[in-house]
């Protein structure tokens, strides 16, 4: 590719884009910068205003009317696990490669996880809540009252044993937990760790745990029938995507108080409509907006596997392991 311009729209690191300078002309302009993605138009405008040859992005959408707008791209990075800010289809018909950062933010998810489980089996939310709202007095018996369970010997079970489902069960075994997962394109890759039927996962385990992407398989999975089959004092966790959980079925299974509890961190809408709200007053319930990937490490961690895996772009070695639209490569 030469010396060429790339236009940086996700936040990199300082020691990353000092490696790109080796290679590109650097335009650094990160999204936080205004605390905004460009849409379709804006994009648009500001390609043809900095004219570059490459684009990496995090938020921004790059649509068919944008490559159409602004032919010159020659490849497209985007700063996540799935390019769901891109039209794929568009790329490929441009003939405009796209790669992504698988796993950037795998830790980040896990470790909110762990502490959202914690939080869950220990009654954190309520007791803290109990003690500002001056409800520790004399005669209270905090003990009793907010007795939680341990994390250790649970039998924790993931549905989808990808880069998050992974990272969270090298955690849960430092608590001693007992780890399954079903995931059917995953071999089993360590002794640790059993792989079971999708209904086993559901009926067996103390904490169930959804880190699915949405496929036209996924979608809707996680069905009534397999909610109502977990064990009565099971906890669920879904931090990866609503539309691969019956939400509706969900908020029955709550208020029926058929489950200890649910954590969510997705929901149909975001921001939540009121209706979808609902779910998240519940006492049971954990709900958090959408915060589980979000650390300052992130920005690190999407930073190196961008800037390695544009370096493998430009050596052209093993490129149908790191382009995303590999339709692109064919021809
Ligand atoms: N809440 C957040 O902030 C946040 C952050 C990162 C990722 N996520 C979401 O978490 C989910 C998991 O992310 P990841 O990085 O682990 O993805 P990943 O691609 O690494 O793992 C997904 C796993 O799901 C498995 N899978 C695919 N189809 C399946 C099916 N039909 N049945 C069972 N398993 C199937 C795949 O084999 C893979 O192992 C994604 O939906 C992602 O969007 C959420």
């Amino acid at each position: 590719m030469g010396r060429t311009k790339i236009y940086i729209r996700a936040p990199f690191s300082e020691t990353c884009l000092s490696e790109l300078r080796k290679f590109f002309e650097v335009v650094y302009e990160p999204w936080t910068m205004n605390g905004e993605r460009f849409y379709e138009d804006e994009m648009l405008d500001h390609l043809l205003r900095v004219r570059p040859d490459a684009l990496i992005t995090e938020l921004d959408r790059v649509t068919a009317k944008v490559l159409t707008g602004y032919p010159k791209l020659r490849l497209i990075g985007d700063c996540r696990a799935m390019p769901a800010n891109i039209d794929i289809a568009a790329c490929t018909a441009a003939k405009v490669p796209v790669l992504c950062t698988p796993a950037r933010n795998a830790q980040a998810v896990a470790e909110m996880l762990v502490g959202l489980l914690l939080a869950m089996m220990r009654n954190l939310i309520p007791s803290v809540q109990w003690v500002k709202d001056g409800k520790w007095v004399a005669g209270a018996t905090p003990y009793y009252l907010w007795m939680g369970s341990e994390l250790n010997n649970k039998k924790v079970g993931f549905v989808g044993f990808g880069a998050v489902g992974r990272a969270a069960a090298k955690l849960l075994d430092a608590f001693g937990c007992d780890i399954s997962f079903y995931d059917p394109f995953v071999e089993l890759y360590d002794s640790r760790y059993r792989k079971r039927a999708l209904e086993e996962v559901f009926s067996e385990c103390d904490i169930v745990s959804i880190h699915l992407p949405v496929t036209e398989a996924t979608r809707g999975l996680v069905s009534e029938k397999l909610l109502r089959s977990m064990k009565k004092n099971a906890v669920f966790a879904n931090t990866a995507r609503s539309a691969v959980v019956d939400y509706a079925a969900l908020k029955k299974i709550l208020e029926e108080k058929r489950i200890r509890g649910a954590i969510l961190d997705v929901l149909d809408t975001e921001p939540p409509s009121p209706e979808d709200l609902e779910i998240g007053r519940f006492p049971n319930v954990i709900l958090t907006p959408h915060i589980c990937g979000a650390t300052y490490e992130v920005t690190d961690h999407q930073s190196e596997i961008m800037t390695k895996r544009i370096k493998q772009w430009l050596s052209g070695e093993g490129l149908e392991q790191i382009v995303y639209n590999r339709g692109v490569l064919n021809g």
